[in-house]
């Protein structure tokens, strides 16, 4: 999709479809709905306004309204689009009705498109002080490259519905607002790049992206975008004595990838500043090993990458958008198979750290890849470490498929991180990790176990395993399990492949006041 920023009068664009928001300026609980237009245009609001009047739009929340023809327009069809209630409004909500309007003009085989930027000021009251202009900018493009997303590229027969072109089209304001809805909508594209750089990543199937494959399309990545990028196999593995890593990688025919990415600031930062580790979980695809997973739903197992994927997308956007900060990011990428050489339950096996591991059950392999990554991006010298993993099951029992779960042993590390989420739009939820819960991965015979004893606090479990190898550096774990595959589509999002973690992890990372 080719995206560009105008300013101009948005009545003034000649496009088959222009998109317009609307907010419900009613403030009491029960009171009727009142839509209003979030533009100063005269000629917009006339050629709306009958149909407003009608009642039968109450700008909800994605709801839409499609007008043909719209007297005094030069565009073809005039889209009415709702954020709902102008009180609870938030950047959130433009992010997502940018997105509604890709997903209503895809399926009409419109390939072209402009959105009007809100015009808060349209409102005679002050109900938008939530929509400053960057931030509103950047959702706004975020939302509207995400929905143009769909995962269908394995289809013979598939018709290419993306959308060509798509304007912001903003009205000739002043200089200093003009610079920031330009640079929002300049770090929107890097942002939502990115993110479609991670789906497009989840989306593929196991036989495809073989943790092989993962390791050369990072590589092209980081080619691109002017990373460091190394990416080792076995050998490595045992030199480094990844035994836990190996353990879950050698029941596969498919070699390993320990894929290390490296960012560096231009200036490089004074010594003692902090260096980020990010690490991620790609298994290419989970059987459970000799653990095995029922056969029911098994193949959406080759989303089990969706961790690794984040953290390949972060980097990109981080090459791009160029934070003054050293970031390293270790993806640890095999395939958990049933084998004659696969490891088994009640094996014991040594981390790079040195701890000793029991398995109890093969399908836990996500922490004992990570235990080797988490330790490993240490070693390389971060300072503060994060991680994303679709690890539990549990973590999908507790939370559902809203809320991703956060972890983390620094309450300082994890505000910083859950600020960033305010900007991101995406939804996390702490849960404990306390040294009480300890006891769960005691083992008999090795220093821990891979799972707890009993299926209780699995999530927590997981949390504890991992917490067993980042020692006192500050640790963020995201248990993205949930909410990294859309289940239901919904009209801004197609179902499939969601990208999550990777807008928090940077603005994350660009938070640490430096870029
Ligand atoms: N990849 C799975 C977790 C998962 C479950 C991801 C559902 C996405 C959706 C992980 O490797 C796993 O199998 N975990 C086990 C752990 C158990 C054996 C302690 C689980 O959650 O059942
Ligand atoms: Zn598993
Ligand atoms: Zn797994």
């Amino acid at each position: 999709m080719h995206t560009e920023l105008v300013f101009q009068d948005p009545s003034s664009l000649a496009v088959p479809l222009l998109a317009i928001f609307a907010v419900d300026i009613a403030t009491a609980k029960d009171a009727p709905p009142m839509p209003a237009l979030l533009t100063t245009s005269d000629v917009i609001s006339k050629a709306a306004a009958r149909f407003l009047a009608s009642g039968e739009f109450k700008a909800g929340s994605n709801e839409t309204l499609l007008l043909h023809a719209p007297a005094g327009l030069k565009a073809e069809r005039l889209l009415i689009v709702g954020l709902g209630r102008a009180k609870s409004l938030d950047i959130d909500d433009v992010r997502k009705a940018a997105g509604t309007a890709v997903r209503c003009a895809k399926p009409r085989g419109l390939r072209s498109l402009a959105i009007a930027f809100p015009e808060d000021h349209a409102l005679s009251d002050e109900h938008l002080e939530n929509l400053p202009y960057l931030l509103t900018a950047r959702a706004l493009v975020e939302g509207a490259e995400l929905a143009d997303f769909d995962p269908d590229t394995y289809q013979s027969d598939r018709k290419d519905k993306s959308i060509q072109t798509l304007t912001v089209v903003a009205k000739d304001v002043e200089k200093t607002t003009k610079a920031e809805i330009q640079q929002g909508f300049e770090e929107g594209l890097i942002l939502a790049g990115a993110q479609n750089f991670t789906r497009s990543l989840v989306n593929e199937p196991g036989n495809i992206l073989t943790p092989t494959e993962l390791g050369k399309r990072a590589a092209a990545m980081c080619a691109e975008n002017g990373l460091k990028c190394e990416v080792h196999s076995t050998a490595k593995l045992h030199e480094l004595k990844m035994g836990a890593f190996w353990a879950v990688a050698k029941g596969s025919a498919e070699p390993p990838a320990l894929i290390v990415i490296t960012y560096e600031p231009a200036n490089l930062p004074a010594t003692g500043s902090p260096v980020l580790g990010l690490v991620g979980k790609g298994i290419t695809f989970d059987t459970g090993g000799i653990s095995i997973k029922p056969a029911d739903g098994m193949e959406k197992m080759k989303y089990d990458m969706a961790g690794a994927a984040a953290m390949i997308g972060a980097m990109r956007a981080i090459a791009q958008l160029k934070p003054a900060i050293k970031v390293i990011s270790v993806v640890c990428s095999a395939e958990n198979m049933p084998d004659g050489k696969a490891y088994k339950p009640g094996d014991v096996v040594t981390a790079m750290s040195g701890k000793t591991i029991e398995i109890i059950n093969t399908d836990a392999e996500g922490r004992l890849v990570l235990a080797d990554g988490l330790h490993y991006a240490k070693q390389l010298g971060a300072t503060h470490l994060i991680d994303a993993a679709t690890l539990t099951g549990a973590c999908v029992v507790a939370l559902g498929m809203i809320n991703a779960g956060l972890f983390s042993n620094d309450e300082a590390t994890c505000d910083h991180f859950q600020k960033a989420l305010s900007t991101s739009g995406e939804k996390f939820w702490r849960l404990p990790c306390t040294d009480d819960y300890r006891d769960l991965i005691k083992s008999q015979i090795a220093d821990i176990m891979n799972t707890g004893g009993s299926r209780w606090g699995g999530a927590i479990t997981a949390a504890m395993f991992l917490k067993e190898f980042v020692g006192d550096t500050p640790w963020i774990h995201l248990d993205i399990a949930g909410c990294a595959w859309l289940e239901e589509q919904k009209p801004w999002l197609p179902k499939g492949p969601t990208g999550i973690a990777v807008r928090s992890i940077v603005e994350w990372i660009r938070s640490f006041g430096v870029g």
